[in-house]
């Protein structure tokens, strides 16, 4: 089960680059993504939150409509940041013209509602307003908002209800400090419509505390409020927020991004699929496809497949899982959205206890095949990505014991057959054909509690990939690196950089079989490079290859372990030029045999 935060999650060091500035800052700088303090934490709020673990998130408004086109131009990125200087430069009259032909008529709350249902989400965040200042609610404090559109409806009042009747929860996503079409909000224009120059001050008491008040009064039960972006705003203006929702609110939480450290649970960078566990409330946000909302061009659909790994690897490192949709500007909700939601959804309803309360896995990280979650009675839930042909699934660093091992059909349980290797490795004998198409389940009870050796494993069967964030490193630095692909898609990988000639980065592994594997490394650079790996037995590659500026693996060669049991693999660099950023080592089993 996941634990209250004491304080600060230091574990992102974080830079940025090729980020783009919003106001004075880049995006990412923005979220505030680091801290939250425990005094913050009523646990009786927070049990929902730690239990649902999946969450439907939804980015609708009117840059919907436009779909990331404007003037005929494309600007590819996320769509919802279409006005900002970044990208087209809507001005604010023009873009706020948009809200005279703004008719969502194919919006349906119920269908959408039940799309969420059926994916297994927990509850829903809507948009109430992002940073371009249109509400999509019924605000009384500031027209520009759905209700003063062709449309006429209060959509969020319609999802509040079919929320309600459908039993899932509902909560308002509301960008706190940017507005750019209001006057004084960061971003927004520095003068009132009669010219008088104002400031944030102005901005927080016209619109947004009103607004906040709006949402968090008018619609019955909420789960949480999603402040977003908070940058530099005062903490005062972020603690009269707070103490808004706290009023009307009781029940519900406020997001890690209202800034401060005032939130309840913690939000990590967009798009974050972290690494090794992370204790106390956490949730990480992602997209189905590319954008937040809704692109015309935008297909890069996920796979209910892949979807499901990250929702397992979220919950595996112990948090929460809110991926989000973006309907179109008609209010629709395309296609293959429908398919892989609902696809994925019929394998949790088979599966509950693999995401619902279920807790992090004690590897505290993936393993080559899959990852592991651990429902409250202790049953662990193995969930394999990759189905081993061979019919041998190794599990590392097993220091208890297993009472059973089941693989998990439509209509039964088969008993797995465990073998006790050497080390701490057991095998399960498992049938040669997957049980599920998307992601098998094999159910483990312990003898009494589990307890497991956390070393990265080698695996006798399966590609391993070792990223630098398990290495200890000497004379580099480590840190977590990001950028954005296109606009706002972002990634995030940790990597070494900052190499002398004494530089080392080794990982401490524990391989099931002797013998020899193939190691290749993941990095970026400019030029040719000359890469030295060693073993503690004493085996050494050394090879040149080429570099490019995008993280890439390179063969390296093979590498001999005499023995099973603990090794440790180190590599560094023999060229003079160190201006290398290395990210993995690949470990892949070489088998003379097949
Ligand atoms: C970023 C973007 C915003 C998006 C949010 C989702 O902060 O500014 O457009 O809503 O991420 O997490």
């Amino acid at each position: 089960m996941k634990r209250i935060i004491v304080l600060t999650v230091s574990l992102f060091v974080i830079f940025s680059v090729c980020a783009q500035n919003t106001g004075n800052k880049s995006m990412d700088k923005m979220w505030d993504n680091g801290t939250v303090s425990s005094a913050n934490a009523d646990s009786s709020k927070l049990k929902f939150f730690d239990e649902a673990n999946y969450a439907m998130f939804i980015h609708w408004g009117l840059y919907s409509k436009l779909a990331g086109r404007w003037d005929g131009k494309t600007y590819y990125g996320i769509s919802e940041w279409l006005m900002n200087p970044r990208r087209a430069g809507i001005p604010v009259d023009e873009y706020k013209e948009q809200a005279r032909t703004f008719n969502p008529d194919k919006f349906n709350a119920d269908s959408i509602v039940k799309l969420a249902k059926d994916a297994g989400m927990k509850y829903i965040i809507i948009t109430a307003k992002h940073h371009d200042g249109f509400a999509m609610y019924n605000s009384k404090s500031n027209n520009f908002n759905v209700t003063a559109t062709p449309f006429g409806r209060d959509p969020l009042k319609e999802m509040a209800e079919a929320c309600k009747k459908e039993g899932l929860g509902f909560g308002f996503y509301y960008s706190h400090n940017q507005d750019w079409t209001f006057p004084g909000g960061n971003g927004g224009p520095e003068t009132t419509p009669k010219g008088k120059k104002v400031g944030f001050d102005y901005y927080f008491k016209k619109k947004c505390l009103p607004q906040v008040n709006e949402i968090t009064k008018n619609y019955g039960d909420i789960v949480l409020v999603w402040f977003d972006t908070p940058g530099d705003i005062e903490k005062k203006y972020a603690e009269q927020l707070v103490k808004v929702v706290r009023k009307n609110r009781p029940e519900a939480l406020v997001s890690g991004r209202i800034g401060h450290g005032l939130g309840d649970y913690q939000t990590l960078g967009d798009m974050d699929i972290p690494l090794q566990n992370i204790p106390g409330y956490w949730e990480t946000v992602d997209v189905t496809n590319d954008s937040w909302g809704y692109a015309w061009y935008d297909k890069n659909w996920k796979s209910p497949k892949r979807i499901l790994e990250n929702l397992i690897s979220v919950v595996a490192r112990g948090g929460t899982y809110m991926l989000n949709v973006g309907p179109k500007g008609d209010g629709s909700i395309t296609e293959p959205v429908k398919i892989a939601l609902t696809t994925s959804g019929k394998w949790i309803k088979k599966h509950p206890e693999v995401i619902y309360a279920a807790g992090a896995s004690p590897w505290k990280h993936a393993l080559p095949w899959g990852d592991v979650t651990v429902t409250p009675d202790g049953t662990m839930n193995v969930c394999v990505f990759q189905w081993p042909e061979n019919g041998k699934l190794s599990l590392p660093g097993m220091l208890s014991g297993i009472k059973s091992a089941k693989v998990v059909y439509d209509d039964k349980f088969i008993d797995a057959d465990i073998k006790i290797e050497e080390g701490s490795w057991i095998t399960l004998k498992l049938p040669c054909q997957r049980p599920d198409n998307l992601v098998s389940v094999i159910k483990l009870e312990p003898d009494s509690i589990w307890v497991v050796d956390t070393t990265q494993a080698i695996d006798p069967y399966y590609t391993t990939d070792l990223s630098v964030v398990f290495a200890h490193t000497e004379n580099c630095n480590k840190e977590e690196k990001r950028w954005m692909e296109k606009f706002g898609e972002w990634k995030h990988v940790w990597q070494v950089h900052d190499w002398t000639t004494d530089s080392k980065v080794t990982w401490t592994v524990d391989v099931k079989d002797k013998g020899y594997y193939h190691v290749d490394l993941n990095y970026s650079g400019e030029k040719r490079v000359v890469w030295q790996i060693t073993t503690n037995e004493g085996d050494t590659l050394v090879n040149e290859q080429n570099a490019c500026k995008v993280y890439k693996y390179y063969e390296m060669g093979l590498l001999k372990f005499k023995k099973g049991g603990k090794h440790k693999i180190s590599v560094s660099l023999l060229s003079d030029d160190k201006n290398y950023s290395l990210k993995e080592i690949r470990i892949v089993p070489w088998n003379p045999k097949e």
